[in-house]
Formats: C-alpha cells, sequence, structure tokens
C-alpha cells in the first residue's frame, strides 16, 4: 500500500540529527526530509550529503518559507526551542521537538499555548516511549504482572570526564546532566508510576574546573499514587556506564538493565521478573538476525519518527506532547530548587527558579576539580 509521505524539514544539524536520524530517514516510509537548516553552513551542507534532502538553509526563518515543509523537526540546544516552536507553530508546521523541551517552565507553557493556538501538532521526542524493551516494561506494570507498584529506582551512569563548556549542555544559561540526560530516565519513572506531586534533589558539580552546571545528581520523587521513585544519575563513574530501572510491586519486582546504555542499541535490555524471592522470569526480547531487520523494526528514533508522521496524516494527537515534556521540565527545575534551597517542593511549579544563579554558587562552593587526567567511554 503506498502512504503519503509527510514533508520533513528539520532545525540543528548537529550530532543528534547526525547520528540518531541521519542515515534512518530511507526506512520512513511515511516520512521524506526535503530540508534541513543549520546557522552554521558546513554542518548544513554535510547533512544535505548525509541525507540527501533537497534544500538547506542557514537559518530557520527561510526553511519556514519553504512551502513543501509540513512538519519540523527541533534539534537545535534547548535554550532557543522555545523561540524556534513558536516561530514554526506560527508559520503553521507540525513540530517535533527534542527533548529536553525547554529550560524553563514558562518556556514549555509558551511552546503549549503557541502550539494549541496555531492548530499544530506538537509531539516531544521521548524516543524511550517507543523503544520495544520498555514499551514492554510499561506493558508489564500496566497488567499487573507486579501487583501495586510502589517503588522505582532508575540508574543512569556515563564516564564523560572528557566533558567541557564549549558543549552547550555543560554551560550556562541551561541545567547541565540532570536537565540533558537526566530528562530521559525522568520521563520513564513518570510514565511508569504516574504523575509527580513532589520533588526533592541534590545537584552537584564536581568538574568545576570544566564545566559550568552539574554533573552529579540524585532525585526523589512522591507521586500521586503515593508511590516513591529515585534516580542517581553521573557522568563521573569509572565504569563504562549503567542504565538499570527497578519497579517493585506487592507480587513481583521487575529489572531491566541495558548492557550499557538503551540510547546507541539495538540490543535488547536484559528483562526479569522476580516472585516472591524464589521464581525468577527471563523476559528479555529476542531480535532479527539481520541487523539491518532489527533497526528497519526496532529502531527509536525511527519509530517515534513513523508515529509523528502518521499523528500528522491521521490527524491524531501525538501521545507524547507538550504535557509530558513540560512534566519533565518542572521536575528538573524543582529538583534544582530542593538542592539550591535544601527543602521538598511541591508541584505544580508555576515559576522556574533562577538556575543560572543556583549554577553560579555551586560552581564557587564545589569542593572538587578533574584536573587533566580525564577519561570516558561513549557507553
Ligand atoms: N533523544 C536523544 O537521545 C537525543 C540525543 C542527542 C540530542 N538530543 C537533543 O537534540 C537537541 C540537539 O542536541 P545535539 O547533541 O544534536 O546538539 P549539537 O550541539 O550537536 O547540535 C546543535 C546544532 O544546532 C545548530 N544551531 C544552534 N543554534 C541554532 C539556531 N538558532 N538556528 C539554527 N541552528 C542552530 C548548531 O550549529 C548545531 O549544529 C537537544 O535538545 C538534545 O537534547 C536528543
Amino acid at each position: 500500500m503506498s502512504m503519503r509521505k509527510v514533508k520533513l524539514g528539520i532545525v540543528g544539524c548537529g550530532w543528534g540529527s547526525r547520528d540518531l536520524y541521519g542515515s534512518f530517514f530511507r526506512y520512513l516510509e511515511n516520512g521524506e526530509l526535503v530540508a534541513a537548516a543549520d546557522a552554521d553552513e558546513k554542518s548544513a551542507r554535510a547533512y544535505q550529503e548525509q541525507t540527501g534532502c533537497k534544500r538547506i538553509y542557514t537559518d530557520l526563518g527561510s526553511l519556514l518559507k519553504d512551502k513543501e515543509v509540513e512538519a519540523v523537526m527541533v534539534l537545535t540546544p534547548p535554550s532557543v526551542h522555545c523561540k524556534q516552536v513558536e516561530q514554526i507553530a506560527e508559520a503553521g508546521k507540525h513540530v517535533y521537538c527534542e527533548k529536553p523541551m525547554a529550560i524553563t517552565v514558562e518556556e514549555a507553557d509558551e511552546m503549549t499555548s503557541a502550539c494549541r493556538k496555531n492548530k499544530v501538532k506538537l509531539q516531544i521526542a521521548f524516543m524511550k516511549r517507543f523503544n520495544p524493551s520498555f514499551l514492554l516494561c510499561k506493558k508489564l506494570i500496566e497488567e499487573g504482572r507486579l501487583g501495586d507498584v510502589f517503588e522505582m529506582r532508575a540508574i543512569w551512569d556515563n564516564a564523560r570526564a572528557y566533558a567541557s563548556a564549549e558543549n552547550y549542555r555543560h554551560r550556562l544559561p541551561g541545567g547541565g546532566y540532570l536537565q540533558e540526560d537526566g530528562s530521559h530516565p525522568l520521563d520513564v519513572c513518570r510514565w511508569w508510576m504516574g504523575e509527580v506531586k513532589e520533588v526533592s534533589g541534590n545537584a552537584m558539580l564536581v568538574m568545576s574546573d570544566r564545566i559550568e552546571n552539574d554533573d552529579v545528581a540524585c532525585v526523589i520523587m512522591k507521586h500521586k499514587s503515593g508511590a516513591m521513585s529515585t534516580l542517581h544519575i553521573t557522568m563521573l563513574t569509572h565504569r563504562r556506564g549503567l542504565e538499570s530501572y527497578e519497579v517493585f510491586g506487592t507480587k513481583g519486582t521487575l529489572l531491566m538493565e541495558w548492557p550499557y546504555h538503551s540510547t546507541h542499541t539495538l540490543e535488547p535490555a536484559i528483562i526479569k521478573l522476580y516472585e516472591k524471592s524464589s521464581k525468577v522470569t527471563d523476559l528479555t526480547l529476542s531480535t532479527s538476525w539481520s541487523p539491518q531487520k532489527e533497526m528497519e523494526k526496532s529502531w527509536q528514533y525511527l519509530n517515534e519518527l513513523r508515529y509523528f508522521c502518521g499523528c500528522v496524516i491521521n490527524n491524531r494527537e501525538p501521545s507524547v506532547t507538550g504535557k509530558d515534556g513540560r512534566a519533565v521540565v518542572e521536575i528538573v527545575n524543582a529538583a534544582y530548587l530542593s538542592s539550591q534551597k535544601g527543602i521538598k517542593v511541591k508541584l505544580p511549579l508555576e515559576k522556574s527558579p533562577d538556575i543560572t544563579k543556583f549554577f553560579k554558587e555551586l560552581r564557587k562552593s564545589s569542593k572538587w576539580k578533574i584536573g587533566k587526567d580525564l577519561w570516558g567511554s561513549r557507553y
């Protein structure tokens, strides 16, 4: 069956666009990348070479004048998401925006209302919600295989001692590792355990001689259901990395562990269900023999883009939208506020704290430096 293809544009042709989406558009049955824009012309040109898109631009305004473009993927740094999403919505084009949705809850609110006002769709790209292993865990929880769920622990560790303030992630005005990578496991906690009502957090800066925001954090969330979840996150493990999720219920404990990290891999997670401390069921998904087939079927970024294009074609509201993006921005900001003031923060948070001030204080009071003997691993 031939399918209509949504004509996509992309703004921001950096690492994410290149490595996570760039080679995969050819497998997107219901979408086509027609144009790309980057403030850096060289990056835009390299992206055209990689993807074969018809046209390139050096600013979003010109991309938006391209009549063929119906929807725009936003892969720029989060500090410009708000302004760009508003511009895209005002041009009447649908929006697919990478996480973190924005830096502040005020920005997230403006983005949602701009999309609503201009009647365009807004999907926030939390790709784990389109990953087969994550979807299986969600299903097990929903089907009641764990009984009543009361606790969840997420761990996200990386070896990134090489990080520097040259990368937007590690410099002001934004938050650091908790905002950037932490958005993913925080979204998983909320997706699996429900809305969050209270947040406490501690953010730290160890590499005070290299970066401007946070590199280590711990967040405790109280959910509306009464359940509790925690995230431990660091850039400074001497292991290669670790991403794991453990969910505790009255009838079972579910463990999901990634061989290194889920972001770059087609390998499924190891998923085990423990019951009554005696029975263990291995629920790890199997994969196809062909990496190519596996990629076409399971590559999480491709699946989420397929889903988005389907929403545009069938005029459906995306299931992962501004509400979900904002909720994570809110948790991140509440954790920073909690850390700054030494308090528990009740949600909703109508206003974000002055995080620039917080990170300046954090840097000044940091007890650590990393020095020149750096290490790191891409998982
Ligand atoms: N879901 C994931 O797993 C995942 C992975 C990587 C990145 N991301 C997200 O994608 C976004 C981009 O991250 P990245 O690592 O690709 O960043 P990057 O710094 O590698 O690339 C950003 C690109 O945007 C361009 N740019 C900056 N400001 C611009 C502007 N005003 N107009 C046009 N172009 C502009 C830069 O020149 C650069 O090429 C972030 O929101 C990030 O969190 C998500």
